[in-house]
């Protein structure tokens, strides 16, 4: 079988290399197309694999129509809101993600970002600190989890909503239940936004929900841009010159946030939460072990298009 890892992200080297070696070792074959910046040179390595390992490549119809031998796309990562499940179940090809691999890398740049904020982007400014604060937490996933824990070694209070997740497993974890996700935006000094961009969740994240953030809170998205109302949170930052709003991967409006909200605003130019070698490793090598795994014996454990 052919796999292909199709990434515009590149992977670390020793992500390849270990990819290489589980799917080599299964007797596959592997190819790589790695930072290709133009659809027509994706479209033809696609041409004739049986499996992709992708990161946020976006597949749709017309990637899947060009790969007419494709049986199963892998997301190397958590978020599959890139890819056209629709479109993969009507072409019988299975569709998987690999939860949790790259949760820690994504919590610790949370903590990167939080501090850097608070010290007023290392200005030279007097900033804060984030002990004794509270943060909040919107989805007490692998990723939420992971920043509960170390919000906890900052001496941070920790809270945490999850529409999904019950309150008794959230108390297990350490963390204060909300009651709501309004309790959580109304009671905490950083919001910490860990959901996916589903069609419920897309521009969730608005105005009015903002307005009733704290004095001097910060928004923490390193989630999804989408998950964002950017004009109705672009409106309110105007109106509460006290909000701080910083985001893993620049929003639509990144120039027009940058210019009315210099010194509160803050955007990173790729999404660089699971950019590390270790997620690289854990997630590269867990896709390719489940396309070893599909083809060997028809394990779907993580497929997300049943
Ligand atoms: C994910 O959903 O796993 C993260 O957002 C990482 O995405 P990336 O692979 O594009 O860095």
């Amino acid at each position: 079988m052919k796999v292909l890892v199709l990434t515009e992200k590149p992977f670390a080297a020793a992500a390849v290399n270990g990819i290489r070696e589980i799917v080599e070792g299964a007797g596959h074959e592997l190819a790589l197309l790695e930072s290709y910046t133009d659809r027509s040179a994706m479209l033809q390595a696609v041409s004739d694999a049986e499996a992709i390992i992708i990161r946020s490549d976006k597949i749709n119809a017309e990637v899947m129509d060009a790969a007419p031998k494709l049986r199963i796309i892998v997301r190397a990562g958590a978020g599959y809101d890139n890819v056209d499940l629709e479109a993969a179940t009507a072409r019988n090809i299975v569709v998987m993600n690999t939860p949790g691999q790259n949760a820690n890398a994504v919590a610790e740049l949370c903590f990167g970002l939080l501090v850097f904020a608070a010290r007023k982007f290392y200005t030279g400014a007097a900033g804060s600190e984030l002990m004794g604060k509270r943060i909040g937490i919107l989805a007490f996933g692998n990723v939420g989890r992971n920043v509960s824990r170390i919000a906890k070694g900052f001496g941070m209070e920790v809270w945490a909503y999850d529409a999904f997740c019950p309150k008794e497993a959230i108390e297990a974890a350490g963390v204060h239940a909300a009651a709501d996700r309004d309790e959580l935006f109304r009671e905490c000094d950083v919001i910490s936004l860990h959901i996916p961009a589903t069609a419920e969740t897309k521009q969730s994240i608005n105005h009015d929900l903002c307005a009733t953030m704290k004095k001097n809170a910060i928004l923490l998205n390193t989630a999804r841009k989408e998950v964002i109302d950017e004009a109705g949170l672009l409106a309110l930052m105007n109106e509460r010159t006290d909000l701080r709003y910083i985001s893993d991967i620049k929003p639509d409006l990144d120039a027009e946030f940058a210019a009315q909200c210099a010194g509160r605003y803050f955007a990173t130019p790729k999404k660089m939460g699971a950019q590390t070698a270790e997620a690289n490793i854990n997630a590269g090598l867990a896709a390719a072990r489940q396309i070893c795994d599909f083809f060997a014996t028809g394990n779907t454990r993580f497929q997300v298009n049943k």
